[in-house]
């Protein structure tokens, strides 16, 4: 086992529940030995989408097989659309049907969405399943693999219904990289953009200057950014597990950008429409005196610079966005609540509260104005 890093997500608020994310080149080849030192149990319930199964299920099967367990695979059409509750049902009655009881454990092996899905899955079957988190695309790799939210979308929008439910493990290899599209692995990277946008200027720094070498898929580079943002991300989520603070700042981007994912009917990626949301966010903050002059500007150069959308096409328009976010669950009171920043690396803390609310107006003013400055 070649485990390069190890990093630590503890949680003051309940330390029983702290894993630890574990990083290196070819580690899912002894997923066996990691599964037994990490999480022991009596099967395992692979859930996964089709692509990936395609590409790895038989080889994770024979690998548990061989470390003498017993393992399922249950694969779901890839894509956000499938991120439903009807997903989840298909997938726990298939669980129920295969006979798995309360001494299985669930193996969420994929992108964001098997990791979302199949956490949601192990949270809620049998009142809670041990959970693995297995992730293979870049953005699962340094987001959402870490931290404990599970969940699916509903018409009314993302991540509408969900749990918080914290993996017992992390295993990333970044040598699963090799086989994800191109598009995957610049979308991932919004979310990378967003760590050091909310954390970490030298970070984002070093990501404009590394560009071309983590989309050409340099493993050296690659790696890092996942040590680095995986270490944001932890350090975040210890202070607050729950989101009742601090760690509304993970959420930079993410109020106008899950309003234009959903908005597109998902034609636009995740991390596609978290870069447009941090941008237009920014330009937000600039607009109520809260943001740097620049600081938008300086955003838009990088993800520029990694291939992604930098400001609201100019087919959307900006009620139907503004609809999209008051569905939200950051809105409160009729006033939908914005992460913001003061600048790069500094969040904007008003009164101890992580999020401001913002009028529709004013987001409508700034959206009107997107994509043309
Ligand atoms: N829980 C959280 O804290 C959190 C944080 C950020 C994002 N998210 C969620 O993550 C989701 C987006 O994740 P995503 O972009 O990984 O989406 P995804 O899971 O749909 O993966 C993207 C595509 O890449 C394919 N793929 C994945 N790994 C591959 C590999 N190694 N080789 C070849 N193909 C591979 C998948 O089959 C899919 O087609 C969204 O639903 C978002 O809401 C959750
Ligand atoms: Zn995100």
């Amino acid at each position: 086992m070649s485990i390069k890093q190890r990093i630590a997500v503890s949680s003051s608020e309940s330390p029983a529940s702290g894993y630890e994310v574990l990083v290196g080149a070819g580690i899912f080849g002894s997923i066996g030995a990691i599964l037994s030192n990490f999480c022991p149990a009596q099967r395992y319930a692979v859930v996964t989408d089709d692509r990936v199964a395609e590409l790895y299920a038989v080889r994770l099967s024979r690998m548990l097989h061989a470390a003498g367990y017993r393992a399922d695979v249950f694969a779901f059409t890839a894509g956000e659309a499938r991120k439903t509750r009807e997903t989840w049902a298909l997938v726990s009655d298939a669980m129920m049907e295969a006979g798995l009881g309360r001494d299985a454990a669930v193996v969420a092996f994929g992108g964001g969405v098997p990791g979302d899905l199949g956490g949601f899955v192990a949270a809620t079957y049998m009142r809670g399943l041990t959970l693995v988190q297995l992730p293979t695309s870049l953005l699962a790799m340094i987001d959402s693999s870490v931290g404990g939210k599970t969940g699916v979308d509903t018409p009314a929008g993302k991540n509408m219904v969900g749990a918080f439910h914290q993996p017992r493990c992390v295993v990333i290899d970044p040598d699963l990289l090799r086989t994800l599209p191109p598009e995957h692995l610049r979308a991932g990277m919004a979310e990378a953009v967003k760590h050091g946008a909310i954390a970490d200027p030298e970070y984002l720094d070093w990501i404009e200057q590394s560009a071309h070498k983590l989309l050409g898929g340099d493993p050296e580079a690659l790696c890092r950014m996942i040590v680095r943002s995986v270490e944001i991300k932890a350090e975040i989520v210890k202070r607050d597990v729950r989101e009742a603070g601090p760690r509304k700042l993970l959420n930079f981007g993410h109020t106008l950008g899950h309003a234009v994912e959903s908005l597109s009917g998902y034609t636009l990626l995740h991390g596609e429409a978290v870069a447009i949301g941090m941008v237009e966010e920014a330009r937000l903050g600039e607009r109520i005196g809260v943001t740097a002059a620049g600081t938008a500007a300086r955003l838009r150069r990088v993800l520029t610079r990694l291939g992604l959308p930098a400001s609201l096409p100019l087919e959307y328009a900006a009620a139907d966005v503004i609809g999209w976010t008051r569905g939200d669950k950051k809105s409160r009171d009729g006033r939908v609540e914005y992460a913001l920043i003061e600048g790069v690396g500094t969040p904007a803390v008003r009164d101890g509260r992580w999020g401001a609310p913002v009028a529709d107006e004013t987001v409508a003013a700034v959206l009107a104005g997107a994509g043309r400055s």
